[in-house]
């Protein structure tokens, strides 16, 4: 798989990467072994940018990914990040995510797990908004200097934050949402961005799963799977997404391709700096996700794609409310 520089900085990164989450959890029953042969076949093809988190599962998903970079740690880039404590079932260091005490033992404790002496790119989960950004980028730029980490990220920052937080260290991505039904970020953040020669690892590119037409309802979805909580996959919004899909799968159809792999081209289609991260557990996936990389996308396609999901398209919102407060700040 072709790689190119992750933003105007960082490093050389296959143009797609592993989003490991689901791996772990959210995303119906975890099968360690399919997934650690998911994460050995991507290596295999050449997929580096490995993307994990320290809240995924706290601490379970960095350490099913280490045992798949044992033996392999050079051909990987370990993308971890840190300070989404909700999501990490809260904190058990007596500091917010973003605090500077908090940043130095979470990032011990990832390479750790990880089993690597040094993480290539360390972002933050989520803004802090109890902590000035600049005390928690300043101190990730410690772990830099320290020799602990490589490059720095943030994830759903707004574009003010980016703007500070860019001031104390350079940073080299941005993590966000970014597909067909969730484009907020055109609306300047991904402008902030490019501005500052930062790349954007457009994460959920294929909908959490909806846009690979598998989800056509609520019921589909397993009783305790993570997404019911998300109001998109919500039985009172779910038809009228249904709609969308059925749409775009005439696309897909014409075209000789899945609605997943459409999906993916069009995030491929926005732009050179931008990385889709996928999440699968599945070998067979993983191979059909990384041929969309390849696809070309006529003008045509394109303006269809971009006509059927419009700017706000979805029905719901990508995350509850109380949610989507924490984003974008
Ligand atoms: N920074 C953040 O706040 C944040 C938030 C969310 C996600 N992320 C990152 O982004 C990564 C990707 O996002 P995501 O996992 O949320 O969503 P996604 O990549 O949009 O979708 C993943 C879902 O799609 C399914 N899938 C993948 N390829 C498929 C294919 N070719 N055909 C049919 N189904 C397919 C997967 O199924 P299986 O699970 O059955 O393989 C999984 O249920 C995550 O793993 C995580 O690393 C970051």
């Amino acid at each position: 798989m072709e790689q190119k520089h992750l933003g105007k900085i960082g490093p050389m990164v296959s143009r797609q990467g592993l989003g490991c989450m689901g791996m772990s959890i959210l995303y119906g029953q975890p099968d360690d072994a399919a997934s650690l042969s998911t994460l050995h076949r991507a290596l295999d093809l050449g997929v580096n940018m490995i993307v994990t988190s320290d809240a995924y599962g706290n601490g379970l998903n960095e350490t099913l990914v280490g045992k798949a970079l044992a033996g392999r740690r050079e051909e990987a880039v370990v993308c971890t990040k840190f300070g989404n404590l909700a999501l990490a079932g809260g904190g058990d260091t007596g500091f917010t995510g973003g605090h500077p005490s908090h940043v130095a033992i979470a990032c011990d404790r990832s390479l750790k797990r990880l089993g690597v002496d040094v993480i290539d790119l360390y972002a933050l989960h989520r803004v802090d908004p109890t902590v000035p950004i600049e005390d928690t980028v300043g101190a990730m730029k410690r772990l830099v200097e320290q020799g602990k980490v490589r490059f720095l990220g943030l994830s759903e920052a707004g574009s003010d934050t980016i703007l500070r937080a860019h001031k104390v260290h350079p940073i080299t991505s941005l993590e966000t949402e970014y597909s067909l039904w969730s484009r907020d970020v055109e609306d300047g953040i991904l402008a902030t961005c490019r501005t500052l020669g930062i790349a954007l690892m457009a994460y959920s590119p294929l909908g959490r799963g909806f846009l690979t037409g598998s989800i056509m309802s609520t019921e589909a979805l397993g009783e305790k799977d993570g997404r019911r909580n998300l109001p998109r996959f919500k039985s009172e919004n779910m038809a009228k997404n249904v709609e969308l899909l059925e749409k775009m799968s005439h696309i897909a159809v014409s075209k000789g391709v899945t609605t997943a792999q459409l999906a993916l081209a069009w995030v491929h289609a926005q732009g050179a700096d931008i990385f889709p991260i996928p999440g699968t557990k599945k070998v067979n996936y993983l191979e059909q996700n990384l041929a969309a990389a390849e696809l070309q996308l006529s003008r045509e396609e394109l303006d269809a794609l971009n006509q059927l999901f419009s700017k706000g398209v979805a029905s719901g919102g990508r995350y509850p409310d109380p949610a989507l407060k924490g984003l974008g700040i």
